[in-house]
Order: structure tokens, then sequence, then C-alpha cells
């Protein structure tokens, strides 16, 4: 801890408002997949640089990087070997440094995103832990244990992990060590002294290169207390998850790390921002988003939902709730690079509460059953993803989804790179369809992506998504993206809402907020009549008879001021 306050860069557009990420619009870019300048097929960081103003217009702001450290790519990236670096496969820290003067120029701010519950097995700390005998202080950073059976050659417990397959993986003298991802990814032992400092060293190197904040990776899972004799895999499963008491995750303790953070994070000014990635009972993510603690989490829940209004209503006025109890504000997301996009989603049949994370079985059957209704699919994205972002607090979109993006679900088995799909054969596909680079053109060997190919297969349709074919559309899903953003930024206020009656119809919501800012979405297919909304004279292209105004429009709205089914508008009343 120093006593200095630093100071973030000085650029025109960023303000030193500390409150920025309250209800900030923040795109996720996977930067393998972004955009590639040097044509070796993988995205790169003069790649993202090249793309402000692509994010400029979009009018994002902010941009949260997945991982962009030195890594072999066990998991894309989450297998970190060096956390205070870059990886020379996407470019140097000096990059690094241009990327976000160019992002700040432009008002944009950058959350990096920090893996603290693993490293890679290339990290020097556990190769250092590999060369020390059982019991050393260098296999004390991470979870060793002796294995079972006579000679030590089962492992300490039949625990799988999150990818399928064991938990535990053997060294050369018989140890063995707990991973609760892939086997590339040892999980660290947070108990340890020198694995909290080295943290929140790594939290200042990119505070002070910049960085505005941090995207916070399976952020429940750091504090672990492993009893002597282990719990099989069916007793863990039994034990209750919301106690605090979970050998493994959500454990109080946790947020002793995250007070710890906090007070690096309050060093800075304004005050580096943090948001928890933990995927715990929604009743338990307030202490993650604390103001003493990481100060935001993530709420997955519309992204676990179907499209239907009963469903969103419950989930936006208990997150509203929860994040005002917790002195935060909310976040919502519809994609990221772990689930099938939105778009596709929607055009599957009702999750009904099923894992949107995995098994899907369309992906298992390369995208051919049960079949997609692509249409319905884009045309509810849209509608969502409006109403989504007239709501109060931070909404996460992932790169991709401005352009209507599918999911890909026919990559051949050889060209996949998703270790859960390795780990787990038949069952979980991986999430390889969400990563596929961007299409920036209609055409050329990977649609603009780069000069050269794209290191995952792209479909022969990816052009009609691509940048270049929607720029120019004013009905394009991109064009629809930079209406709303660019609006939001007018009509922004202080974090409430009401909601208003829909007599006759549970298909439909309406709410507005202060300053006469009304956001409806239509889930069913009927068309609603807004003059019953009292929304009367309504019509697409803007101002009207009495009193509504259409700002935005997910879809055209028919001249009689009917907002058509499985559609979302933004009005002036
Ligand atoms: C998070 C990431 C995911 C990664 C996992 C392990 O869930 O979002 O992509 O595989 O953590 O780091
Ligand atoms: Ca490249």
């Amino acid at each position: 801890m120093t006593d200095t306050l630093r100071t973030a860069p000085s650029t025109e557009l960023l303000t030193d408002d500390p409150t920025w990420w309250r209800q900030a619009a923040v795109y996720q870019i996977y930067p393998r997949s972004f955009a590639d300048s040097n044509g070796d097929g993988i995205g790169d960081l003069p790649g993202i640089t090249a793309k402000v103003p692509y994010l400029t217009q979009l009018g994002v702001d902010a941009v949260w990087l997945s991982p962009f450290y030195p890594s072999a790519l066990a998991d894309g990236g989450y297998d970190v070997d060096d956390y205070r670096d870059v990886d020379p496969k996407i470019g140097t820290l000096a990059q690094f440094d241009e990327m976000i003067d160019a992002l700040h120029a432009a008002g944009i701010r950058v959350i990096a995103d920090l893996v603290p519950n693993h490293s890679s097995d290339r990290h020097v700390w556990f190769q250092e832990a590999l060369a020390a005998p059982a019991g050393s202080p260098a296999r004390a950073r991470y979870i060793f244990r002796d294995g079972l059976g006579d000679g030590g050659e089962l492992p300490p417990s039949d625990w799988t992990s999150i990818f399928g397959g064991p938990a535990w993986t053997r060294v050369a003298d018989g140890q063995w060590y707990l991973h609760s991802f892939a086997s590339e990814q040892p999980d660290w032992d947070w108990d340890n002294p020198e694995v909290r400092e080295d943290f929140l060293t790594t939290l200042r190197f990119w505070s002070d290169r910049g960085v505005d904040g941090f995207r916070v990776d399976v952020a429940h899972g750091l504090a672990k207390s492993l009893p002597e004799v282990l719990p099989s895999k069916a007793e863990l499963d039994a034990l209750p998850k919301a106690d605090g008491d979970h050998p493994l995750w959500d454990r109080d303790e946790v947020h002793e790390i995250y007070a710890s953070w906090r007070e690096v994070f309050d060093e800075y000014d304004p005050p580096r921002i943090a948001v928890a990635e933990a995927w715990v009972e929604p009743s338990r993510r307030a202490r993650y988003a604390s103001a003493s603690g990481l100060g935001q989490a993530f709420n997955f829940d519309l992204l676990e939902a179907d499209f239907d209004a009963t469903q969103f209503h419950d989930i936006i006025t208990y997150n509203l709730d929860a994040a005002e109890a917790s002195g935060s504000s909310t976040t919502w997301v519809f994609s990221n690079h772990d689930v099938v996009r939105h778009a596709t989603r929607y055009g599957l049949p009702a999750l009904d509460g099923r894992d949107v994370k995995q098994g899907a079985e369309w992906l298992l059957s390369g995208g051919t059953s049960p079949e997609v209704d692509v249409e319905t699919g884009l045309r509810r994205a849209r509608a969502a993803s409006l109403f989504m972002l007239g709501l109060p607090g931070s909404a996460y979109v992932y790169q991709g989804e401005e352009l209507g993006l599918p999911e890909v679900a026919d990559i051949p088995a050889d060209e996949r790179q998703d270790p859960s799909f390795f780990r787990n054969p038949g069952v979980d596909i991986g999430r390889d369809g969400c990563r596929v680079p961007l299409p920036w053109a209609c055409e050329g060997s990977s649609f603009g992506f780069g000069p050269g190919d794209a290191h995952l297969p792209q479909p022969s349709w990816f052009g009609e998504y691509s940048v270049e074919a929607e720029d120019a559309d004013p009905a394009s899903t991109l064009a629809l993206y930079r209406a709303a953003l660019a609006a939001r930024r007018d009509l922004q206020t202080d974090e409430t809402l009401e909601w208003l009656p829909v007599d006759g119809r549970d298909d439909v919501l309406h709410f507005v907020r202060p300053g006469g800012w009304h956001v409806v979405c239509v889930f069913g297919t009927e068309p609603v009549d807004l003059a019953a909304l009292g929304l009367g004279g309504a019509a697409s292209g803007g101002a009207v008879s009495d009193g509504a105004e259409v700002l935005v429009a997910s879809g055209p709205l028919s001249d009689a001021g009917q907002l058509p089914g499985e559609t979302a508008a933004w009005l002036r009343a």
C-alpha cells in the first residue's frame, strides 16, 4: 500500500466521475477473435486499436477485454502464464499502452479480465512447484495432496472438474494437484500470503498502466477449505451452496480477499472498479457487489431466462431491488464467450430452466436438430437487447451481438479448441461457436477479420452479418445498437424505473424512466396498440401527433400505431 493517490492519465473525454461504471454500456472484446492486424489468424491488440473508430461509432462507454496474457490457450487464455505481460502472439506491452491511449482518447474505459482462481501450468510458480518436493513452500502456493490407495495412485477424491474429467492430476513424484477447470489450470491456494500479495502487485501493475477496472473470473472460487478427509463428489454435491461454508464455492472468507483489493482500487482516482463473475445464488450476489468489495457483480438471470415477459419482469424487479439494497447497480447480459449467442438461443425451443451453458442438444447435433428458427431468433434478440439497453444499470454487450450474429454450430471436431469439448466428449460441445472471429467485410478469406485466415472456421454465410453489410443499412442490427446506445446516452437518468400496467396482456412489458423515457416490449406474437398504453399516435420514423415520439424500435411499427409481436420500442411521452 502506498499513501500517494495515483491518477488516471488525463484525456479530454474521460471524466473523473467515480460513478462512471454504474450505468455504463460495456462491450466485451474476445481479443483473439476480434480483429487480426497481421494475418496470422489471431486477433491482436493493434487490431483492437484499429477498431477504436468502430467502437466510438457504436457508442459504448467501456470495453472489457477477455484475457490477453501469455498463455498456451488451453482454455482460450483463461490459463495465464504471466499476469503482468501481454501474449507475444497478440502484442506487446507497448502496443497495450497504445491501445489504452487510443481508447481513452475516444472516451472509452478499459476493463481487464483477471483470472485469480487458477494460473496456467506454465506459470513460473507452478513450474517451481513441480520442481520442488512435496511439502515445500513452492507447492504451498497451489493445492497439492497425496493420493489414496497403497501407493497414492488414486486421486485424493473423485471430484470432477467443471469441464468434465477428474479435478486432480498427478505429478511426477506421485502427488496430485487440484484444478477446478482443465488440468492446465492449477488452482491457487488463497490461504498463501505470497499468492495474495502477488495479485495486489498485478492489480497495481495494470491500474498504473491506465486500466480502469477488472472483471474478476470465477470470483466465487478463490477461498477454499479442504478438510483432511475429503468428501466424495456425491457428498460435495449434496452440501448446501449458499451458507458460506461449502469447501469450494462462495465461501464467506472470499470477501476478505476482495476487501484487500478494494484498498488497492481506492488508491486510484477515480477508484478502479471491478465486476465479479460469481455464479452464486442470487441472494448471495450482494456481498460481491458491496462497496467494500468488488463493487459490482454480474447477474446472469436474463441470460438464463427464456424470451418471456413474466420471467423478464420478475428478474428485473428482483435485481433492481437487490442492487439498491447492496448500494451497487445491477448488470444485464445476454451473451458472452461462454454461452450460445442469444440470436440463436431465442430461435430454439425454450430452455425451461435447463442449463444454458452446457449440453445444448442443438449444438451437439451440429446445429441440425432441433431446427433453429433464425428469423425468430434474431427478431427476439433485437427486441430483448433494446429492452435491456433501456433498463437501469450496466449493460454488457458481447462482440458480434451488435451484428445479430448467430452461433456457429458446425465446427469440425479437429478444428475445435475449447477444453470442455475435449474433456467431456459427447456431452459438451464446447464454446467455440460463440468465439468465431468477427466478420468485418462481406467477402475475403476471413471476411475482413484480417489479411489471412481465421483461427476458427467461419461459415459461408458470415459475410451477411458483416459490419460492411450492415453499416449502411438503416434496418440492420448494427444500426439498431448504434441508435439505441446513442439515445441511451441522451436519455440516461437515475437508476429507477416504474412499471406501467398493460391491461389484458401478460405478454407485454412497459416501464417508464424519469424524463418520460418509455420502454415497451411485446414478448408474444400479437401486436399491441400503443394508444392503449397511453402512447397514442406513435408511428415509425419519429415525431407523432398526440405526444408520443418513437425514439428507437427493434422492428417497424404499423401505420396504425401498433407495435408488432416480438418487438420493442423506446418512446418519449
Ligand atoms: C470463466 C470464464 C470461462 C473460463 C473459466 C475458467 O467462467 O468466463 O471462459 O473457461 O472461467 O477460467
Ligand atoms: Ca494477429
